[in-house]
């Protein structure tokens, strides 16, 4: 199998004056096609800094990456927004919805940044938002939705470009148990559709959930169950 994933030896170093922060330490793995995968760590651990980096929102101090076979090292700044957009579906803890749009416009946004024209624009945000359960929301705008409700908002969003994997940072932390077990029954439903997620989570019955969990601990990959085996 090829990975839509490789990260070899990753390290990532924050200069803060005169001091340095090493984030990432050398971290090696490769997600396969429709796994969904939770990264586990305590705070600061480097989760955060790894998924930006798999997420080509930032680069890494040394190490290689690699979405779809391709070298991010070599892509230039054009070309790495050109595979963020197209290929990364991004889902925050705090959704990040612009707050003057409705859902509908909300979901269409990443589909002006790709050129599609506005009539398909239109019907494929409607798709999505009704495949998330928002059938009869699409015009409402964020502050007139439920905390639930905004993040499927923003998971439409992420998956409106049909990306080749949802990354997700703490997509539960700011809902209740129930609301956010809500959202995990969807993410589990759209990995089992195809979809290749990972995730980060502090909470072992949101990682419990996952079939795969990589634990983080300054820096470095200490288990990673589908190297040891096991499946969580
Ligand atoms: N922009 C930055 N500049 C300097 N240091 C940073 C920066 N971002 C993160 N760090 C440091 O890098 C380390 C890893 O941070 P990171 O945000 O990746 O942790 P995390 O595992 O996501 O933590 P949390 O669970 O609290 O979100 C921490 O020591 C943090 O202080
Ligand atoms: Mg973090």
């Amino acid at each position: 199998m090829t990975a839509i994933i490789e990260a070899r030896e990753l390290t990532r170093v924050y200069q803060m004056g005169e001091e340095q922060v090493h984030a990432l330490r050398g971290v090696s793995f490769a997600v396969q096609k429709q796994e969904f995968i939770a990264i586990m760590g305590p705070s600061g651990s480097g989760k955060s800094t790894l998924l930006h980096i798999v997420g080509c929102l930032d680069r890494p101090t040394a190490g290689r990456l690699f979405i779809e076979q391709r070298d991010v090292q070599k892509a230039s700044g054009d070309e790495l927004a050109e595979i963020r957009n197209r290929k990364i579906g991004f889902v925050f803890q705090t959704f990040n919805l612009l707050a003057k749009a409705t859902a509908l416009e909300n979901v269409e946004l990443p589909l002006i940044y790709a050129g599609v024209r506005r009539r398909e624009r239109r019907e494929r945000a409607m798709a999505v938002l009704k495949r998330v359960g928002l059938a009869d929301r699409m015009l409402h705008r964020p502050n007139e939705l439920s905390g639930g409700q905004r993040q499927r908002v923003a998971i439409a969003r992420a998956l409106v470009t049909e990306p080749s994997f949802i990354l997700a940072d703490e997509p539960t932390g700011a809902l209740d148990t129930k609301t956010g077990g809500q959202i995990l029954d969807l993410f589990a439903e759209l990995n089992s559709e195809g979809y290749t997620i990972l995730l980060i989570t502090h909470d072992p019955a949101v990682a419990a959930r996952a079939k795969r969990v990589i634990q983080l601990l300054d820096g470095r990959i200490v288990s990673d169950t589908a190297e040891s085996g096991v499946r969580a």
